[in-house]
């Protein structure tokens, strides 16, 4: 399944990086007008649930643009063909095709696709997470106020609004904070240990799929609000001593509601 994934993802990564047609346009919007899907958000997505068809016929699909489907095996590919998208239509390089397989709710396999970066990030459950062949390991231990911390805006106003005053409150106890457009790519640079820390309200499975198994084989710590695993409610990714007291805090902030 790992080599599937690989597969597919570095397939998806060259159409997006090789086929971006120079006039890019919006094709569609979703949630809020600023929401968008390009034509190679779907050529992306059609490239990677062919790609599983003709490879893993009776597994389930869920896929970010509609591409789903009901499996038979009990194995579940969680596909965002392309995350980062608003990056991608303005020319920004942190977008990232992200595919993940789950059974029984517990994800399997993770593989985050980088191509502007040059990079693949992978890992399989109890193995291990890898940039290319390189073993990643989190950051080490540092006071919150030494934490560089990334998170996330909603595409939704309500939402992105109260996410600024959380934010705002947040800065000040933190080194700083970043913004950098892809949460699977925020999530492998918490792997990647260069950054302490992610959060982020309304994400939804695809988004964090493969990139929360990845920085927990990292040696990363996730979750969602108190008790909770990660969801669309709150998100949260840091090294093992930072991770209690950022979503301890991020709670008592309401981060996790509107
Ligand atoms: C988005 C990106 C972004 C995050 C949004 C996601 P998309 O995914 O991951 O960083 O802030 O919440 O929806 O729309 O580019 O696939
Ligand atoms: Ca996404
Ligand atoms: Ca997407």
């Amino acid at each position: 399944m790992l080599a599937i994934a690989r597969e597919a993802a570095r397939r998806a990564g060259v159409l997006l990086r090789d086929g971006r047609p120079a006039d890019l346009g919006v094709k569609a919007t979703k949630s809020s007008p600023i929401d968008v899907v390009t034509e190679m958000d779907i050529a992306a997505e059609k490239l990677i649930t062919g790609y599983l068809a003709e490879h893993r016929p009776e597994d389930g699909i869920l896929g970010e643009e509609g591409g789903s489907r009901t499996g038979t095996s009990g194995v579940r590919w969680v596909i965002d063909p392309l995350d980062g998208t608003v990056n991608y239509l303005y020319g920004l390089p942190t977008w990232a095709v992200s595919i993940a397989a789950e059974r029984d709710g517990e994800t399997l396999v993770g593989v985050v696709e980088a191509p502007m970066r040059g990079e693949t990030f992978h890992a399989v459950r109890g193995g291990g997470a890898y940039l290319g062949e390189h073993r990643l390991a989190c950051r080490g231990a540092a006071p919150m106020e030494q934490c560089l911390v990334s998170t996330g805006f909603n595409y939704v106003t309500t939402v992105r609004t109260h996410q600024a005053e959380v934010a705002r409150q947040l800065i000040p106890r933190l080194r700083d904070i970043r913004r950098g457009g892809s949460a699977a790519v925020d999530l492998c640079d918490v792997a990647a240990g260069r950054l302490d820390g992610y959060y982020e309200r309304g994400l939804n499975p695809w988004d964090l799929a493969a990139g929360d198994l990845i920085a927990r084989e990292a040696g990363a710590l996730t979750g969602g609000r108190p008790g909770e695993r990660p969801a669309y409610d709150l998100t949260v990714a840091a090294t093992p001593t930072l991770f209690e007291q950022l979503r301890g805090l991020l709670d008592e902030l309401g981060a996790w509601h509107d």
